[in-house]
Parts: structure tokens; sequence; C-alpha cells
């Protein structure tokens, strides 16, 4: 961790979640280099069930490296990662997904042409018959995913459709519904709501309390400080691969996230070097060190 770290330094498994709550996943110091890149270094992390974690920064920050490392799709370099406390190192996303933590990416693999419900199933299919006459149960695939996605308050009018033909937001919601129901512990969402317009945005926020309320330990990877604080109970920042602000909910607003994402101190400086170029008007940028300052904040809507 920086020394520029502001917020509640090591304080990420316990801030967040009732005393003796063990988080679900933890990452303790952990890090990534990808040969002579440091790609993350000194992150803490803990999911706990019940909770939305979000992970904000900006491009480069290291976010994907982050969710590589507890999807099972990379492995740390340095540090810890725990899972129900036991340190773990997963080789394959196969042994994360076993261990009840599901990904949803951004590009969700799904087969466009293939009819929503199938998609549901995809690579965990439901079958009928005895050995060798096994084949797949149609109806009850259906059936089951139909009732899944109306307990996620999800009604389609024809489970038949191509799945393509959803929305971007319908199909995150599908994803999510399918992540709930093959028994996921942990979710992670990779930027779910980046591509989105401001309603769909909402409908995938309002599937991620769900989640959550079902008991979920949630990952929320985002940009958007906005979206962040709508579901968010702890607040991740990081910046150029280290952790710059971990918060919970009771000890950051809105405000002052949104600036940490805008990199107040950033613009300050920036403020700094620009009072000294005749016709720049700097006033409303925030002083060095001044985090809290109202102006410093991306515009509603544009973050
Ligand atoms: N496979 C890789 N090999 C080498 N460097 C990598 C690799 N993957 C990521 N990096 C580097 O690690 C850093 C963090 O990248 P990462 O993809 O985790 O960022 P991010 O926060 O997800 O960014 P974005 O918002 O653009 O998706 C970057 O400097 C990137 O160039
Ligand atoms: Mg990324």
């Amino acid at each position: 961790m920086t020394d520029n770290t502001t917020g509640t330094q090591g304080a990420a498994t316990s801030d967040t979640a009732p005393d003796g709550d063990r988080p679900l996943v933890e990452l303790r110091a952990a890090g990534k280099s990808y040969g002579n890149i440091r790609a993350l270094h000194g992150v803490d992390l803990a999911v706990h069930p019940g909770r939305v974690t979000c992970v904000l920064g900006d491009n480069g920050a290291g976010k994907s490296t982050l969710i590589k490392i507890i999807s099972g799709l990379h492995q740390h370099t340095e540090g810890e990662f725990l899972v129900d406390g036991e340190p773990v190192r997963f080789s394959t996303p196969r042994e994360a997904l076993d261990r009840g933590i599901a990904t949803v990416y951004q590009d969700l693999a799904v087969v466009p042409l293939m009819p929503v419900w199938r998609n549901f199933f995809l690579g965990s299919e439901m079958t009928k018959g005895p050995w060798p006459l096994r084949r797949l149960d149609i109806d009850r695939m259906k059936q089951t995913a139909d009732h899944e996605l109306r307990e996620m308050g999800i009604v389609l009018d024809d489970l038949e459709q191509p799945i393509g033909t959803l929305s971007g937001g319908q199909r995150q919601c599908v994803a999510i519904a399918r992540a709930v129901y093959f028994g996921a512990r942990v979710l992670i969402l990779d930027e779910p709501t980046a591509a989105l317009g401001v309603k769909q945005s909402g409908v995938v926020l309002k599937y991620i309390a769900m989640a959550r309320d079902r008991g979920l330990g949630v990952i929320f990877i985002t940009h958007n400080p906005h979206h962040a604080y709508m579901v968010g109970d702890h607040f991740s920042v990081l910046r150029l691969g280290t952790l710059e602000l971990s918060a919970g909910r009771s000890e950051i607003g809105l405000e002052e996230l949104t600036n940490h994402m805008a990199g107040g101190a950033e613009l300050a400086a920036l403020k700094h070097e620009l009072a000294q170029v005749r016709g720049v008007d700097t006033e409303g940028l925030p002083e060095e060190g001044d985090l809290q300052a109202p102006a410093a904040a991306t515009p509603e809507g544009k973050s």
C-alpha cells in the first residue's frame, strides 16, 4: 500500500461487516507482476456475504488484474488470496467456480443465436434418460430458466428468442440470474454498466442489489462512482496498481468518492500549473490535499 492511501488502511476485513462475519474471499497485500510489469501491488480486499464491494479505478489501474486473480484466470505473485479463510491459488476458472466464485464478464460468454433458455444452461445442460440414451431435458431447462428469471423479477415474453435480441442490460441480468441459480456465493461483475444507458444501468443495479439480498458477496467493478454508491457497502479505489482508498459506506460520501475517481490530488497539482498560465480559470478546482472540494467532482453522469 502506498503512503498516499487515505481512508481505512487494513480495515477492509472489519469495517463493512458485523463482528465474526468471515469474508468469503480475501486478498492480503496481494499483487501481480506480468514479467517485470507490476500490475498490482499490496492490495487488501474483503468480500462478505450480503455485501457489495465496489472496485473503482481508472483505465489501467489494475481492476481486471484483481478480478482475474479471484476468478482463477491468473495467479497472484505476492501476498495472500484466501477463500473461506483458507489460502488458495487457483490454476483455472473452474476451480474458482467450484468454490462458488462466478464471474460475469463484460463481453458475456453467450451464443447470440441460441435461445435464452439454452444460454442459461450453456455448459451445464440438464439431461434425462439412462446412458447411452441420455439426451437434453429441454422442457425442464425451459421451465427452470423461466422460473429462475421470474424469481429475479426478469420477465421475458419468449425464452425461445435468441439471446442476441435482448438488450445489453437484459443479457447482464440473465447472466446474474444464471450465476445465482448455479449456486454462486461470490459474484464478480466486470463493468456491467459500462456500455449501458441510464435506464438499463438502473435495471442492472437492481439485480446487483437482489443478488446481495440473497446473501451473495458481490464484487462490482466500475468506473462510475454514482453507480457504485447506489449499491455499494465498501469502496476500494485502485490507482496505478495500488489501493488508493478503502472505505466503508459510513466513512465516505458520494462527493468524496467522485473526487477520488476524478483524481482530486492530481487536479490540485494541475490547478497549480494552470494558475501560472494566463487565461485559465482555476477557480473552483481543489487546493492540494483538499479532497473534499466540491468542484473537483466529475460532472453528474459524465464519470
Ligand atoms: N497480460 C498482461 N501482460 C502485461 N501487462 C499487463 C497484462 N494485463 C494487464 N497488464 C498491465 O497491467 C496494468 C493493469 O491492467 P488492468 O487490465 O488490470 O487494468 P484495468 O483497471 O482493468 O483497466 P481498464 O479500465 O482499462 O480495463 C496495465 O498497465 C496493463 O498494461
Ligand atoms: Mg479492465
